[in-house]
């Protein structure tokens, strides 16, 4: 791209005010192969406009998994829940992205107990005293997508081990939130939550990861939750991707229900909680956009 013709970003400047520099950086940047080291494509660095646009598709992601928050009690069906943050959403003028979604039939994924992801909203899944419940809410709004997703306690108490596994699935993600730097790999992220994991006796979940996200629900970089530091993609500012480990009390090894074909759980039937939070690659480390 010449200097003065307008920037590849969509910004509507000339390309040398505008990305020459960072697109030099980006070229320069070392890339070592022998690591699966591999430098982010243009379409995976968002704007100003695309950052704004995000935020807004996840002031109501926020606003439906903070409604989840009063519903959720003893007796309460999945299903009643799926129905409350499908109307927020919509009455807001966005979309349950989960809606289907490569087919999901339901507007949010809750996974309860066992059930590490997927979970598939159900009049016949009712809440009982102590469990645990991952929801998990996809926003798009105008063309931006806002995905994150937070673990429920029933009935507000349950047993130490859960409770355990809970908060520090929560302090796992902060880890690899705080490892998402400009300028180094993703694999830092895995490399952060994996050994805080350990460190508690835990399981991380590899079959499944988080990913970029913003002008579609699932872009490049996969985001493992346990890897290697200094492998994968380069994360460079305008990234938006999401840290959102699943975490097993027991082993790691998952399956999927071969009736439903999504939900996922832990084979050896132990716990597994997650937590997920959009982020943006910023010029000194990262910003929280959804959570
Ligand atoms: N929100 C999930 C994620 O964090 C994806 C759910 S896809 C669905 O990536 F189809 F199961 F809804
Ligand atoms: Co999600
Ligand atoms: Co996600």
């Amino acid at each position: 791209m010449k200097r003065n013709e307008n920037c590849w970003c969509g910004s509507g400047k000339k390309y040398k005010k505008c990305h020459m520099d960072f697109d030099a950086k980006l070229d320069e940047f070392k890339i070592d192969l022998n690591k699966n080291q591999i430098r982010p494509l243009h379409h995976l660095i968002n704007i100003e406009k695309d950052i704004e646009g995000i935020k807004k598709a996840a002031v109501i992601n926020t606003g439906a998994l903070n409604l989840m928050a009063e519903l959720i009690k003893p007796g309460v069906d999945t299903l009643t829940l799926n129905d409350a943050a499908h109307e927020f959403i919509v009455s807001h003028g966005a979309h349950p992205s989960c809606l289907d979604y490569s087919g999901f039939p339901k507007s949010i994924c809750t996974s309860i107990n066992n059930v590490v992801c997927h979970g598939i909203p159900s009049k016949k899944d009712k809440l009982h005293e102590g469990d645990i419940i991952n929801i998990d809410i996809t926003t798009d709004l105008d063309g931006y997508f806002a995905d994150a997703s937070r673990m429920y306690i029933v009935g507000g108490k349950t047993t130490l081990e859960a409770k355990k596994l809970v908060d520090v699935t929560r302090e796992i993600m902060e880890v690899g939130i705080k490892a998402a730097k400009p300028w180094h790999f993703v694999g830092d992220i895995g490399a952060a939550c994996g050994q805080l994991a350990r460190a508690n006796g835990y399981s991380v979940v590899t079959d499944l990861g988080g990913h970029g996200v913003g002008k579609k629900f699932h872009l490049d970089p996969f985001v493992s939750h346990d890897c290697p530091a200094n492998t994968g993609m380069l994360l460079v500012p305008g990234m938006v991707l999401t840290v959102e480990p699943m975490i097993n009390a027991g082993r790691k090894q998952v399956e999927t229900d071969a009736y439903d074909g999504w939900t996922v759980t832990t084979k050896d039937g132990s716990l597994s909680a997650q937590w997920e939070k959009t982020i943006l690659i910023t010029e000194t480390g990262n910003e929280v956009l959804a959570s």
